[in-house]
């Protein structure tokens, strides 16, 4: 998740110091390339590349930049390799415009060649240099820059903030597309941000213009308009009165579960991201020519690949075989050939056990492919190609808003595979935000209820089996209780005589295994467990279980993406209610870099 930061000032002034200050203060949304640009006397100074903000400002003497106005963009690579030409920002043609965004422009690809046939000079992959050419185009035309701007945002498709000034003028302009903005507006200067952090040493006055909105910046005063007509809105500012870690946490009291509020969000960006990815045709083609096809991952990430194990056969009739990595090289790596296929999924792209399975799957000349957050990382170099997660950082140890992201890439190709119409995905953000509505309260008191226990079960069957997996591990991760996930049907064969009065047993139930589920549920409400049922809303399970967490009614696959958030949200719970930070989880760490 890329972030930007702009200043005007009335004054010449050293701006170097205030836009490192404002990269630092933006690096936790995460990072790989760091730039400025500065507009002083009509000239604009650029300065950028990969790395850390204190090497690149290092490197590049950042420090000593001066100028009216200024501009900082941290990078998370999405289109384009991290690379200097991809860092941001990015002049125009003649370099007499200077602009960053973060976010994503799905159409990119299709801009990028008509900007070069109309041509102009197009230096990188960036997307956020066709931000910059979006708006060139028209004043190439003969537009004011406003109505240029205006124009640009049309043609622009997906979910961007972006800032944008011009070498002979005294004004930044900003606007907002489906991402974070807001505005600061200070002693002799004004700011705008991707979002909070970086503006509140400055000043706490702030506007938060909405989508559909421009911004034009002076140094004493903003003024926001409609790109629809143009016409000016009248946004008051607010006072802002959180604390800086509070701002951090977007208001929550924890990262993660900030971040598992950021799921419907992100999801709606991949969506936008997959339908103007290049990337996914060729990956369907191999997938279906596949002779055998392997989803490859550890912890969370392979319950990602086993619900996308599940969603390729009930869907497209592909079967796959989800496996934990380090398994791979023993199972599978000697049986492999160029006829197979590989999907290594991991949210950091750096675990070593998926690592060195994708080695031992390159050397048998399996072809392999990957699906992972950090972009730039080990696995994205290492294969073929990458499907970037979109995510942005996932500041929190347990995965949340990665794996809701991952089973919907799962999701999308299963469609693609199918040959169905990926555009019924995209009402997904919505369910998943109707069911964090619906389900908040009622999973707090069940963390109440069962948080004396120090043992439980998580049963699910064919969807729902990998989302109780990851319900039972989000449980063990942050509760440090023992917490079992399994198939609803083994329970019988074994494990049943663990039930004793009030033994809480989790149920992920889809809309099609009713039945089945309520034979599991007797079975053990019988011998005395308390039976917590997450699934549709449905009489029989309501008559059955002792609680029904019931989620929004939908088709079996797109429930069991859902069902993992009242997980999500027990597992948090409970943690706090232990005491302990869900964060950062006692002996573990977000990336797990040994064998
Ligand atoms: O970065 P990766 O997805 O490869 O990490 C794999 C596991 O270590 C990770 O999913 C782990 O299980 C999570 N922290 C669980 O929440």
């Amino acid at each position: 998740m890329c972030g930007i930061f702009g200043y005007v000032t009335d004054k010449e002034e050293a701006l170097g110091p205030i836009l490192i200050a404002a990269a630092e203060r933006l690096t936790y949304r995460g990072y790989d390339s760091v730039g400025a640009a500065t507009i002083h006397h009509g000239k604009i100074d650029l300065r950028k590349d990969t790395g850390k903000v204190g090497e690149v400002a290092a490197k590049y003497n950042i420090a000593e930049m001066r100028g009216q106005r200024g501009i900082t963009q941290l990078r998370w690579a999405t289109f384009g390799e991290p690379s200097q030409v991809n860092s941001q920002p990015h002049l125009d043609s003649d370099g007499d415009m200077v602009g960053a965004h973060n976010g994503n422009v799905v159409n990119n690809v299709e801009l990028r060649e008509q900007f070069m046939a109309e041509g102009m000079t197009v230096r990188s992959q960036n997307d956020g240099e066709t931000c910059v050419h979006a708006v060139e185009r028209y004043i190439n035309k003969g537009y004011q820059f406003i109505d240029a701007i205006r124009l640009a945002y049309g043609d622009l498709q997906g979910d961007y903030t972006f800032v944008i000034g011009r070498a002979d003028d005294d004004k930044l302009y900003a606007f907002k597309k489906g991402s974070g903005m807001v505005v600061g507006l200070g002693e002799g200067f004004t700011c705008v941000s991707s979002d909070l952090p970086s503006i509140l040493p400055l000043t706490r006055n702030v506007i938060r213009p909405q989508d559909g909105e421009i911004v034009t910046l002076w140094a004493d005063r903003v003024e926001v308009r409609s790109v629809k007509d143009g016409k000016l809105i009248d946004r008051q500012p607010e006072l802002v009165t959180e604390t800086m870690d509070a701002v951090q946490k977007g208001g929550y009291p924890h990262f993660m579960l900030k971040e598992i509020h950021e799921q419907a969000q992100v999801a709606r960006e991949l969506l936008h991201l997959l339908d103007g990815s290049p990337d996914v045709a060729p990956l369907v083609e191999k997938m279906k020519k596949a002779r055998h096809l392997y989803l490859i991952g550890c912890g969370t990430s392979y319950h990602a690949a086993s619900v996308g194990a599940v969603y390729f056969a009930q869907l497209a009739g592909r079967a796959a075989i989800p496996v934990l990595a380090p398994q791979f090289i023993a199972q599978y790596a000697p049986a492999v050939g160029h006829e197979d296929v590989g999907i290594f999924v991991s949210q950091s792209g750096e675990t070593k056990d998926v690592l060195n399975a994708l080695e031992a799957a390159e050397k048998h000349g399996m072809a392999c492919f990957g699906l992972a957050n950090v972009v730039g990382s080990t696995l994205t170099k290492a294969t073929s190609f990458c499907l970037p997660l979109c995510c942005g950082y996932e500041i929190s140890v347990p995965a949340t808003k990665t794996f809701t992201n991952q089973v919907v890439t799962f999701l999308y190709l299963a469609y693609r595979l199918a040959g169905k119409d990926t555009a019924e995905l995209a009402r997904i953000p919505d369910l998943m935000d109707q069911t964090l509505d619906m389900v908040g309260p009622q999973i707090e008191a069940i963390a109440k209820d069962i948080n004396t226990w120090n043992d439980m079960y998580c049963l699910g069957y064919g969807a729902t089996y990998p989302i109780a997996l990851e319900g039972a591990l989000k449980l063990k991760e942050i509760t440090y209780a023992h917490c079992e996930g399994m198939l609803s049907t083994e329970f019988k064969h074994g494990p049943l005589s663990a039930v004793s009065q009030g033994y809480p047993i989790l149920f992920a139930a889809g809309p099609e295994d009713v039945p089945l589920i309520i034979s599991g549920i007797n079975e053990v409400k019988v011998r005395g467990a308390r039976t917590i049922v997450i699934a549709q809303e449905d009489p029989r399970l309501r008559a059955n279980g002792d609680d029904l967490v019931a989620l929004p009614p939908t088709d079996p696959q797109v429930n069991a993406l859902l069902a993992v958030l009242p997980l999500q949200l027990l597992s948090y719970h409970m943690s706090v209610m232990r005491g302990f930070d869900p964060d950062f989880p006692r002996n573990l760490s977000k990336t797990l870099t040994v064998d």
